[in-house]
């Protein structure tokens, strides 16, 4: 049986001011009234797939107690993390969890801030690499990259025809240079960031590549407790946990990965102009979500939580608007609104 995981601990920052700590983006109702949470959660309730576990902070529990309980989807387990300590740790507990119903349990780790367009090319594509899986292999999923992004971790494939092939490495968030050769070279995808992997062996690779984090994690999941719909785990226990991407962890040490490259129509929504690139447009190119207006305007997003918000005049330009904040950004910038945030967090 394969077990989703649903990882929502993010935070989201570069859809400030929208995405705050305590609302980040993947619970914002940004596509027809749903949430990407949703989203993900919809495209694997299907035979086939186990309930999900889903793990994120405890700060967000209401957020997704209620956005399941809108689509009638019943959590295997709602498993709140008393601080983000990234994603290494979900990737093992969601493991430890589905191998205590089955030891044979499969898990496809599914972050919560994606777009697949696609769902059937996805879906097809996690089934085939499924043997692998069962087979003690790590299967990540390669999408063909468009540009030297340095957000995104990146695989150098085998070439051939196979559904699954081996990797020759795995380089997590390289810097601009490097990335910008790796696309030359070819041979390259970007991860997706959703893994297929047994619960046996991640276990294994976590004693192997991580056994201080392993031990600490499994002294962790002996906290557990039961609160309502939720399950909750000791805070000074997990505060103790090294704060460490499954990627750095494990992937990028392990020489048992392998990538099925898979073109679903994915996208990483980190950015406002991600945002705007994917919602529908008027004929003019812009997008408004809440009261917005725009005049004379080309290839513009303009977001109101409260009050009207008119475009005038502006090409390329953001403006998100809520209650108690404005961004106003060229798309070009859109990446260094993170940094207005870390301004922001440092002056507290
Ligand atoms: N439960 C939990 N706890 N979830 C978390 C935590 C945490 O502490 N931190 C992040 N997440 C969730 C996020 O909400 C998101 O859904 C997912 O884990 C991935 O985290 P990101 O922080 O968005 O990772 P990233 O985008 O920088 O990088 C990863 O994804 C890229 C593709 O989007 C990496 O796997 C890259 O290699 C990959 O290219
Ligand atoms: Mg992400």
């Amino acid at each position: 049986m394969i077990f989703p995981c649903i990882l929502s601990g993010g935070v989201g920052t570069r859809l400030w001011p929208l995405s705050r700590k305590d609302r980040p983006k993947q619970f914002l109702p940004l596509f027809d009234g749903e949430s990407l949470f949703q989203m993900t959660c919809k495209r694997v309730n299907h035979t086939g797939f186990a309930a999900p576990i889903v793990i994120g902070s405890n700060t967000h529990r209401f957020q997704m107690g209620e956005q399941l309980s809108d689509l009638n989807i019943e959590a295997n387990t709602i498993l709140l993390e008393p601080v983000g300590r990234n994603t290494a740790p979900p990737a093992l507990m969601a493991a430890i969890i589905a191998a205590e119903t089955d030891p044979e349990a499969l898990i496809l780790l599914l972050p919560s801030d994606h777009l697949i367009r696609k769902e059937d090319v996805f879906l097809e594509t996690v089934h085939a690499a499924e043997d692998a899986a069962r087979n003690g292999k790590i299967v990540t999923f390669g999408i063909t990259p468009s540009e030297p992004n340095t957000g995104y971790g990146y695989i150098n494939v085998a070439s051939g025809g196979e559904a699954v092939r081996p990797v020759e490495q795995f380089v997590e968030k390289p810097d601009y240079e490097r990335a910008k050769a790796f696309l030359k070279e070819g041979s390259y995808v970007w991860n997706a960031g959703i893994f297929l992997y047994s619960a046996r062996t991640m276990i294994d690779a976590f004693k192997q590549f991580q056994p201080e984090l392993y031990r600490d994690i499994a002294a962790v999941m002996e906290t557990r407790h039961s609160d309502l719909d939720f399950t909750r785990l000791d805070q000074a226990s997990f505060e103790k946990l090294d704060n460490i991407s499954i990627d750095y962890a494990i992937m990028e040490k392990s020489d048992n990965v392998v990538c099925a490259p898979v073109s679903p129509e994915w996208d990483d929504l980190g950015s406002w102009s991600a945002i705007w690139s994917v919602l529908d447009k008027d004929e003019c190119g812009n997008t408004g979500l809440g009261d917005t207006r725009f005049l004379q305007s080309r290839n513009c997003l303009a977001y109101s939580q409260q009050s009207l918000v008119s475009v005038i005049g502006l090409k390329d330009v953001m403006v998100i608007a809520t209650s108690d904040s404005v961004l106003v950004a060229h798309k070009e910038n859109a990446q260094d609104v993170k940094t207005v945030v870390d301004q922001l967090k440092a002056e507290g």
